[in-house]
């Protein structure tokens, strides 16, 4: 169970495995995209643990922020493997650990080794109708493009960077990450949406809605997967059409239902999605490992 920095296609393939039969199990999935994308590269601790029959039973993957996200198969639980993945995991840097859905064996985990809810997501989901496909009314100095007419990286770079100055993961995001992203089965140029200042001769940036559906939408639903507005069009009352935008593209492919993830302390994130329907459906927590000795 020794820490590596890149596992071999092998281990990766394994660790897709266990990931898909510990979410089909609990419900939710233990790993999160930033954690399976690094699967495949980056600069992440992956630690691997195998049984006697070499298949893999229990897996942590250290970011180099130190965030870490752990998991163990079904069949092999209460045997102190997560606790032995934990104890590999803070060697080589963890010092939080996400629990998606915060589960009971996660609580339990959690008051065994002392760890502290430090930071809530909240994922909020609303049923979508046919009324929702309509696109709805935008001020008149913004238009709407899609970043299929301009696919324009660094400029989706920066205003994602302006958007999200502050925010611990989205506002670092780089044109690399953002290319990791786009190359997802997922990735549809049009359903990531863009409003311009028509004002401005250069037309720059404003904000933008980049949804996620992932097949079979129908049945998956579909994602508000960032919206962000730049600080100088912060306000204006972009928000709401903008996220109505995203939802009618969402509702014209097929969704029934929409959801997005929001900070247990963004007030004004979480007041706007509640009006626009939204209910808090499950709440992932980051819990931080007591410092060590
Ligand atoms: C949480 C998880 C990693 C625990 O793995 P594990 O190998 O069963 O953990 P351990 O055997 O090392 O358990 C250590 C202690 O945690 C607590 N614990 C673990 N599972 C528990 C459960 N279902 N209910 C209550 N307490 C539990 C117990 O105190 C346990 O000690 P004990 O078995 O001597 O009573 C595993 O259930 C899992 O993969 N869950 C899904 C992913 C997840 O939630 N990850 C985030 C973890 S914070």
């Amino acid at each position: 169970m020794t820490p590596t920095r890149l596992p071999s296609p092998a281990d990766a393939a394994d660790a897709r495995v266990l990931a898909d039969a510990v979410a089909e199990y609990d419900g939710v999935a233990a790993l999160s995209e930033a954690t399976l994308l690094n699967l495949e590269g980056g600069n992440a601790h992956h630690v691997l643990r195998r049984d006697a029959h070499d298949r893999l039973v229990g897996y942590a993957q250290v970011h180099p922020d130190g965030v870490a996200e752990l998991c163990v198969a079904p069949d092999m639980r209460r045997r102190g493997l997560g606790s032995a993945l934990l104890e590999k995991a803070s060697r080589v840097g963890a010092r939080a650990l996400w629990a998606h859905g915060n589960l009971p064996a996660a609580q339990g985990f959690a008051a065994r080794h002392d760890l502290a809810v430090v930071r809530e997501l909240h994922r909020m989901v609303r049923d979508l109708s046919p009324e929702d496909g309509h696109d709805p009314q935008l001020p008149d100095d913004v238009e709407v493009i899609s970043f299929a007419d301009d696919p324009d990286l660094s400029a989706l770079a920066a205003l994602n960077a302006a958007a999200f100055a502050g925010h611990p993961e989205q506002g670092r995001l780089t044109v690399e990450d953002l290319r990791a992203r786009m190359a997802q089965p997922w990735f549809d140029p049009e359903g990531l949406i863009v409003l311009r200042d028509r004002t401005l001769v250069d037309r720059p940036w404003a904000a933008f809605h980049w949804t996620k559906a992932e097949a079979p939408v129908a049945v998956l639903g579909g994602e508000v997967y960032v919206v962000g507005v730049h600080p100088a069009y912060q306000g204006r009352g972009l928000g709401r059409p903008l996220t109505a935008l995203g939802t009618a593209y969402l509702t014209r492919l097929g969704a029934r239902s929409v959801h997005l993830y929001v900070d247990g302390d963004n007030h004004a994130a979480l007041r706007t999605y509640a009006r626009l329907g939204f209910g808090i459906e499950r709440t992932d927590v980051l819990l931080a490992l007591p410092a060590r000795a």
